[in-house]
């Protein structure tokens, strides 16, 4: 399978508990970006995944996926679109909003960043509740993108963010217990 490497990239990650707030155990993926080996075998799995499945862009989402997403846009030969918090994109955009434990966010992306028939790869860090990358998912299928699939470096499956998704595929890395 995915031999050693997955194995490091778990251990790299380190877990923070009650950051930002009491009972939540924070993934913290810096470390991993300490690590060189562990950092380059986490870009090379999702190339060695996604090199040969005709996607034109990857979208990252804020903050994280903009660390993950641009060494594997580049080397699968893909465009890097941001999916921003609100307000901070200068052009044009389109805005999807999603609910949060308390209150609702809101994602947006550039207009023309896309065309409609692309094949896109969704990139984040982390799948918790999955709204994050479900609004994602909606912005970019609302403008003829084709996604095919989304990707994590970690996945905390108790949370079941994967069951928001529908049938669009999540490949992760690492499950977070
Ligand atoms: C975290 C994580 C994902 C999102 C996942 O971001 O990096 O983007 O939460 O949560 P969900 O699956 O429940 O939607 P965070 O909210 O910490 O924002 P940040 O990356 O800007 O710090």
């Amino acid at each position: 399978g995915q031999d050693g490497r997955v194995a490091r990239i778990a251990s790299a990650i380190r877990v923070i508990p009650d950051f930002p707030k009491p009972g939540i155990m924070f993934q913290d993926i810096t470390t991993l970006l300490l690590d060189t080996k562990a950092f380059r075998d986490t870009i090379d799995l999702f190339v060695e995944r996604y090199k040969d499945k005709d996607i034109s862009v990857v979208a990252g989402i804020e903050a994280r996926g903009f660390i993950f997403g641009p060494p594997i846009a580049l080397a699968i030969g893909a465009k890097f679109v941001p999916m921003r918090k609100p307000n901070k994109l200068p052009g044009e955009v389109i805005s999807e909003e999603y609910s949060l434990e308390y209150g609702t966010d809101t994602m947006e992306m550039h207009v023309g960043a896309v065309q409609a028939g692309e094949r896109a790869l969704v990139i984040d860090d982390l799948i918790a509740t999955g709204g994050t990358l479900c609004a994602a998912l909606r912005l970019l299928e609302r403008v003829g993108v084709h996604v095919v699939e989304c990707a994590c470096v970690i996945e905390l499956p108790e949370l079941k963010g994967r069951d928001r998704l529908g049938d669009k595929p999540l490949f992760v890395l690492v499950n977070a217990a």
